[in-house]
């Protein structure tokens, strides 16, 4: 698809409306224009690369490996990529199905702009050496540890508590991020902090430790996998301006979209499941701008 073609379909202009997509999402990202989203977040499903497998095309590959890869270092990501598929053949399946949207979101950012990927244990060190080679390791930002605590608790090993977000920028050398936009927190032990710093709460660091969305709370929407407000915030609050364009083509309840609102961005989120779209279309009601489209 060429680029301008998402854009020709009507499916979303830079100067229209925040909008909401049903569809395979590599369908609809490859019609973007390229670096037109400030911030792109991205939480897909552990499984997807499992169940999605056979839908890896020659096409993908070829293309990814006939131009746009070479760009971001060429052999070496091809290297990596092979020594790390070698030995897990189930990772496979899953890269297959992540790679070539990663690829995408590489154009589709910014030159200032950032990705936060949001994994777990299971995928976040091979999504690391990849990213690194993908995006160059000068692009890494930071590794978010999201800390929580709920739900059944394993006996035989350390609980699993906590996810993984990476976070990597297009261009090292110049890229937006705002920690004083961020919302402060409380000091750990305010009693060793002057009273003025306790009052004013601290910067978040890496480690951020936030609970999950509540079964009963205001923000909880049913979709099973839907990820806190809170922890979406931080990521808007530091790595875009009020109106920049935010990308979250893993949509899912929209929880992305609805940050971005609330802090005065502007949104597209993509997805392919009609469950998913019925509960954006619930938590959008009050906003008659957002369009629905796909
Ligand atoms: C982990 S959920 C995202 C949850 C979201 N962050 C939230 O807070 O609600 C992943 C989503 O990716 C969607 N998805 C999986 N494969 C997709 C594809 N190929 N194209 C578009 N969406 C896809 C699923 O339908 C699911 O809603």
């Amino acid at each position: 698809m060429s680029e301008p073609a998402a854009a020709a379909s009507g499916l979303w202009r830079p100067d229209g409306p925040s909008t909401i997509v049903r569809g395979d999402n590599l369908e609809v990202i490859a019609g973007l224009p390229s670096s037109a989203f400030q911030l792109i977040y991205l939480d897909p499903p552990f499984n997807t690369g499992r169940s999605q497998a056979r839908q890896r095309t020659t096409a993908v590959r070829s293309e990814a490996g006939a131009g746009s890869v070479i760009g971001f270092k060429g052999r070496s990501y091809e290297r990596i990529k092979g020594d790390i598929l070698s030995y897990d053949d189930r990772f496979e399946d899953y890269w297959g199905f992540l790679e070539p949207r990663l690829i995408e979101a590489w154009r589709l950012l910014a030159d200032t702009g950032t990705l936060y990927l949001h994994l777990d244990y299971r995928e976040s060190h091979y999504a690391k050496v990849l990213l690194d080679a993908l995006f160059g390791r000068e692009s890494f930002l930071n590794e978010i540890v999201w800390a929580y605590d709920y739900g059944a608790k394993a006996k035989n090993r350390w609980p699993a508590k906590h996810d993984t977000i990476l976070v990597y920028v297009k261009n090292p050398a110049d890229y937006y991020f705002d920690s004083s936009a961020v919302d402060r927190e409380p000091y750990m032990a305010p009693g060793l902090v002057t009273p003025e710093k306790a009052e004013l709460g601290k910067l978040p660091t890496d480690v951020w430790w936030h609970t999950i969305v509540s079964p009963t709370g205001r923000e909880k929407t049913g979709y099973p996998t839907q990820k806190p407000e809170g922890v979406l915030r931080r990521i808007v609050q530091a790595s875009s301006r009020e109106g920049d364009w935010v990308l979250d083509f893993f949509a899912g309840s929209g929880t992305t979209g609805a940050v971005a609102a609330a802090l005065g961005r502007r949104f597209l989120l993509v997805d392919s499941s009609a469950d998913a779209v019925a509960v954006m279309r619930a938590r959008f009601s009050g906003q008659p701008d957002v369009l629905f489209a796909g």
